[in-house]
């Protein structure tokens, strides 16, 4: 099934920019027909326009979260949108904003990817946060969202080492990389098979998915 996605951004963009590229080389059965960043300057929007993805600033600066959430539900509003993929985006959503996302199974049909093996290491700090604990493993996890920082039901996850030599930014690039494979791949398969059925193989095989 060809799903529509909606991405949040905040920063740099790469995950958004692995999820465009892989859905260009069929990789993934989806359309993006709206990028969001809260932060005019993310380098992600100029990233999405150079696939020609129509993207939008809504600055979250000087108005109420509420007042930010409610711009940002107008404009997906525009589009129909199968589920909303937060690549980076560095703002907690409200639980008013998610239950516009609900699906008939009581999920909300937003995703999130964070750097570490939830629930190790929550918060926008993770690679830091880990490294400097002195992990032998660390990993990527991709979840649906609930109303909680960092939580709700694990889609995926793979794992990485971290090597005994290994500086800061060798542990991050290792991550990121698997970021980079672990979303698309993710995302195709929800393309497949929507996140009910991979939720309920999840609670019958009290497993994660296999990616
Ligand atoms: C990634 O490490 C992601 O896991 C985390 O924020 C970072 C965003 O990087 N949630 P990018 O903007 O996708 O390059």
């Amino acid at each position: 099934m060809l799903i529509n996605l909606a991405i949040l951004v905040s920063g740099r963009g790469s995950n958004m920019e692995a999820i465009l590229a892989a859905i260009k080389s069929n990789q993934i059965s989806a359309k993006v027909p709206v990028v969001i960043s809260n932060n005019p300057e993310a380098l992600a929007l100029v990233k999405a326009r150079q696939y020609g993805v129509h993207a939008v600033a809504i600055d979250h600066h000087g108005i109420s979260r509420e007042e930010h959430e409610r711009r940002v539900l107008q404009e997906l509003s525009l589009h129909k949108i199968d589920y909303v993929v937060l690549a980076g985006y560095m703002r907690l959503l409200t639980p008013a904003f998610l239950q516009e996302f609900r699906d008939p199974k009581g999920h909300y049909r937003v995703i999130n990817i964070h750097p570490s093996l939830l629930p190790a290491f929550p918060g926008a700090n993770a690679y830091e946060e880990a490294f400097d604990y002195g992990v032998r493993v660390s990993g990527v996890t991709i979840h649906l969202v609930d109303e909680a920082m960092d939580n709700g039901m694990i889609l995926a996850q793979r794992s990485f080492p971290r090597y005994t030599d290994d500086t800061l930014e060798a542990f991050k690039s290792r991550g990121l990389q698997i970021e980079h494979e672990l979303y698309p791949a993710c995302l195709q398969q929800i393309a497949e098979q929507g996140i009910s059925v991979l939720a309920n193989k999840r609670l019958s095989d009290n497993k994660t998915v296999k990616l």
